[in-house]
């Protein structure tokens, strides 16, 4: 915490109190209103936490206003263009980029803790072949703390460290897995020699029946995917992970509660989401009427893939996610797609029009993510399971850096209470 000496005053029944403010390195000042009940007996009052920092954070900063989204202080542009997934992981969970000797040991150890204890195979077969990807994911990934019981102490380093490892690498065996059993096909074992994004689309699309080249386009844009969705400071599910974490419970667990979190449309649900809603638009005729929708008050549709809490300018991962549609589309040789061109005729009608530039609703990351991943020939029940492959790295790090930290207490808000006072039980026979 900086050692500011600046205070706001709150004056509360002619009382004046003065609250601690601090400066951070980037964005908004902020005021310690830790002895506000104490000194003050009062609470704050922000539901949805539009206007509270929740913890002090070194990982990611998001500048709402400019569109700006920095890791470690690295611009997502260049780290999607010049990095890779697993150094971004690097990055996030150690603070600087690797050097080539750490690079390499680090992509080794992860490499090396792809597989899954065979015991995990059978935890699949409890699951109905039409279950939900996410609702397999959220049941395998906390049962990993009952078969690695060994990385569970959390007041361990080294454990902390071989849970982080652990995640990272199994979370796409994991997804490739819940893949495999919704579509009736046998798992594939990861295998040693790939990278991780053609590792991951290996076990997603390989069958025992013949051979699988991993077509380098798609890898590329596979890394690139994972690494747009890395980390996004304190959004819902990595709060999610936070507040699990804070009673000590192990991070298996707190991160099926991040996927748990994730999965709603309104956060990582939205990819999904937003492909079925361009899909059921079908065509640039229709988009007026989806348009009036969205800004009708009474009609409880809004546009999928558009707004969000922070940003209010472009989502700087839509700007990359843009570019790399028309890439792999047309190296696909699938440029004429239809959903990408409802797609851009969308944003380009909702921009233009004054309730979405009065609100600053923008494309966020989810608006084209799908439309890549549907021409990878993902079918849309996987979109949300890829985001949590990818956003287990963020979950983590910020999990390590909260766990770490020496102010660690548990979390636990308070309310603004609006229900029944003290009254006596009444005997049925009264009632
Ligand atoms: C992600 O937080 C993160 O960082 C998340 C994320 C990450 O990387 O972790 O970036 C990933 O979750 C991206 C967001 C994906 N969700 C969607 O695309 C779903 C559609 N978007 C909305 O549901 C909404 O924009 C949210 C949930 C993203 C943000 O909601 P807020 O911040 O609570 O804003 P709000 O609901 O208060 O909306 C403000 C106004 C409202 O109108 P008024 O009540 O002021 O008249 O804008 C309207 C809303 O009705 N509005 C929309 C809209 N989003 C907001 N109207 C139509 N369509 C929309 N998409």
């Amino acid at each position: 915490m900086s050692d500011d000496k600046r205070v706001a005053k709150l004056e509360i029944a002619g009382k004046t109190y003065e609250l601690p403010m601090y400066s951070p390195t980037a964005g908004p000042d902020v005021i310690d209103i830790r002895k506000l009940y104490a000194d003050a007996g009062v609470f704050t009052y922000d539901p949805g936490y539009t206007s509270t920092a929740s913890c002090d954070s070194t990982i990611t900063f998001i500048d709402g206003d400019k569109g700006e989204l920095l890791h470690r202080g690295y611009p997502i542009d260049q780290l999607a263009e010049k990095s890779h997934y697993l150094e971004v992981c690097y990055l996030l969970l150690y603070g600087e980029l690797p050097s080539p000797a750490q690079l390499e040991d680090f992509e080794s150890r992860v490499t090396n803790h792809t597989m899954i204890h065979e015991q995990m195979h059978f935890l699949f077969r409890g699951f109905r072949r039409d279950a939900h990807p996410m609702a397999i994911m959220v049941g395998v990934v906390g049962a990993l703390s009952a078969f690695y019981h060994d990385s569970t102490d959390i007041t361990d380093p080294w454990q902390r460290e071989v849970a982080s490892i652990r995640l990272i690498a199994k979370m796409p065996t994991i997804a490739a897995m819940a893949y495999k059993y919704t579509i009736g096909q046998p798992f594939e074992y990861p295998r040693n020699d790939l990278d991780y994004a053609s590792n991951f689309l290996r076990m997603c699309f390989a069958v025992p029946a013949e051979n699988f080249v991993v077509n380098p386009i798609l890898s590329r844009a596979m890394d690139r995917i994972f690494t747009l969705h890395a980390d996004h400071e304190q959004n819902a599910s990595t709060s999610t992970v936070r507040l699990a974490s804070s009673s000590g419970a192990n991070p298996f667990a707190c991160v099926a509660a991040g996927i748990a979190c994730l999965w709603g449309p309104a956060h990582g649900g939205a990819n999904q989401a937003c492909l079925e809603m361009l899909q059921e638009i079908g065509t640039p005729d229709r988009i007026p009427e989806f348009i009036a929708r969205a800004k009708d008050k009474d009609d409880p549709f809004r546009l999928m893939g558009f707004g969000h809490r922070v940003y209010k300018n472009f989502d700087p991962r839509a700007k990359v996610m843009k570019q790399s549609a028309d890439e792999v589309l047309e190296l696909l040789g699938v440029e004429n797609n239809p959903t990408l061109q409802v797609a851009k005729e969308l944003e380009k009608q909702a921009l233009a029009d004054p309730y979405f530039a009065d609100k600053k609703l923008f494309p966020n990351v989810d608006f084209y993510s799908g439309i890549i991943l549907e021409a990878m020939g993902f079918p849309t029940s996987m979109f949300t399971p890829i985001f949590a492959v990818s956003r287990t790295i963020g979950w983590i790090s910020q999990w390590k850096e909260m766990i770490a930290d020496p102010q660690l207490k548990i979390g636990r808000p308070r309310q603004l209470y609006k229900g029944a006072t003290l009254r006596d039980y009444v005997d049925i026979e009264k009632r």
